[in-house]
């Protein structure tokens, strides 16, 4: 296939200079980059003036459930979901049902990705059995199994002695925790950040300090271990602070953000609509500002949609009793883009600084080679029309689950074609008639 005249983003070149160029796929890689490629016979052609071509992002943190939880998303749905958005990889959490603690669970698992995924999955698996935070799982087969991270994500690994096992583990197996930083005490029955907001809306509230203790005590097992220690949806000023000096301190950190917490606040959750409802919570403004300076000057790594299906029955339960969790793989890179590029943010990061926070960010933290549009790389790309405004709403789109803070907000830029090892993993309709030939094109 020959993907002609598109501009090439490309967060591996250490330069922001975009090029018009084309490029032919075959045999699922990048065979040929230039200008003016003259067509082979046979050969299907994509016409992609005016719009951009990206390596495919890397999902550090999506909920895929299937199992027990199919009625929320399956492996089918959670990896269209995340193709529609750009997505090549997605890297699967592991609190499951049943979990992800055991080597004939996480078998299981890869046969399900096998059949199913429309995209490459990774497997985290668990830190301890059944999440119960008593007993280590058995890291070194999982790993040798192919686990690329383990974590209790959903729920923090209270017990220290336990953490400085895992983390001890983790460091002999040249692989990371990822940790779910919060204290569950200072949570208690809170639902929505502690704040004007929730003493307005009589809500109990979770204060910043539950997740900030948690990175401090953490960072401290960090440092005796000298293990990879990497923390989930970070929320708070507090804990970028913690974070940024152990990262001055030489230490094995690393963090990520979610979209939602870049683009919403407390004050967003006005009228008890529980698609605002997620853990940890939305927070300030000031907070909020503060994690796009940390994108900015590299305290965080990445940018992690923490994808948290939930059916409409469970998030009709009223805000008090709602599970934590919003959907996010469609909708995430134009809500960064105009967040954290677009004209009035404060930080103003370029596109392509912007885009490496979704590729070369996660894929340094798994230790996977840095995503690339470069001639022999695996055709894991997407087309993005940045200039196409259009209205978000979760029943037009393909996960399985409509809890999106989103819902009919307004969004510039969008994906139009989805490649992954160069297959068709998705395609937006009108993206169609650009095809100036289809024979030959395998949709999986
Ligand atoms: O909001 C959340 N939902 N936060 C988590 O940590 C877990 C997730 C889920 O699994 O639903």
């Amino acid at each position: 296939m020959l993907i002609q005249n598109c501009v090439l983003v490309d967060p591996s070149v250490n330069s922001s200079v975009e090029t018009k160029q084309d490029v032919r796929i075959d045999n699922g890689m990048i065979v040929d980059i230039g200008t003016a490629i003259p067509t082979h016979d046979s050969e299907t052609v994509f016409d992609a003036d005016g719009l951009l071509l990206m390596p495919g992002l890397i999902d550090l943190h999506t909920h895929l459930r299937d199992f027990g939880q199919g009625a929320k998303e399956d492996i089918a749905t959670g990896t269209q979901a995340a193709a529609a958005g750009g997505y090549t990889t997605v890297v699967a959490m592991a609190n499951t049902v049943p979990p992800i603690d055991n080597a004939m669970v996480y078998q299981h698992l890869q046969q399900m990705i096998a059949d199913k995924a429309v995209i490459r999955v990774l497997s985290v698996a668990n830190v301890t059995k059944g999440m119960a935070g008593k007993e280590v799982t058995e890291m070194a087969m999982l790993s040798e199994l192919g686990a690329v991270a383990f974590s209790d994500d959903g729920l923090p690994v209270t017990n220290l002695a336990v953490m400085r096992r895992a983390l001890e583990q983790a460091r002999a197996l040249g692989t990371l925790v990822i940790s779910h930083p919060e204290d569950r005490d200072l949570s208690g029955a809170g639902v929505m950040n502690e704040s004007a907001t929730s003493t307005a809306l009589g809500l109990a509230g979770v204060t910043t300090a539950s997740e900030a203790v948690c990175v401090a005590r953490e960072i401290e097992i960090a440092r005796i271990t000298g293990a990879h220690l990497h923390f989930a949806h970070i929320s708070t000023i507090a804990s970028i602070r913690l974070i940024e000096r152990a990262k001055a301190d030489g230490l094995s950190i690393t963090a990520d953000t979610t979209p939602h917490h870049l683009t919403l606040t407390d004050s967003d959750v006005g009228d008890f609509n529980t698609s605002f409802k997620m853990n940890p919570p939305l927070r300030s403004q000031a907070d909020q500002d503060a994690l796009t300076l940390a994108l900015k000057n590299g305290t965080l790594d990445a940018i992690a949609t923490d994808h948290a299906p939930h059916t409409h029955a469970e998030k009709g339960a009223g805000f008090n009793a709602a599970p934590c969790g919003v959907t996010g793989l469609e909708t995430a890179l134009p809500l960064c883009l105009e967040r954290l590029s677009g004209k009035g943010s404060q930080t103003q990061m370029s596109r392509v600084e912007v885009l490496r926070k979704f590729t070369s960010g996660p894929a340094k933290i798994l230790g996977l080679p840095e995503p690339s549009l470069a001639h022999g790389r695996s055709a894991d790309v997407f087309l993005f029309d940045p200039a196409e405004k259009w209205t978000y709403s979760p029943r037009n789109g393909h996960s399985k689950s409509h809890n999106s803070p989103f819902n009919g907000r307004t969004l510039t830029g969008r994906v139009l074609l989805t490649l992954c090892q160069g297959r068709i993993a998705y395609q937006h309709e009108p993206a169609m008639g650009r095809w100036i030939s289809i024979e030959g094109l395998a949709l999986k």
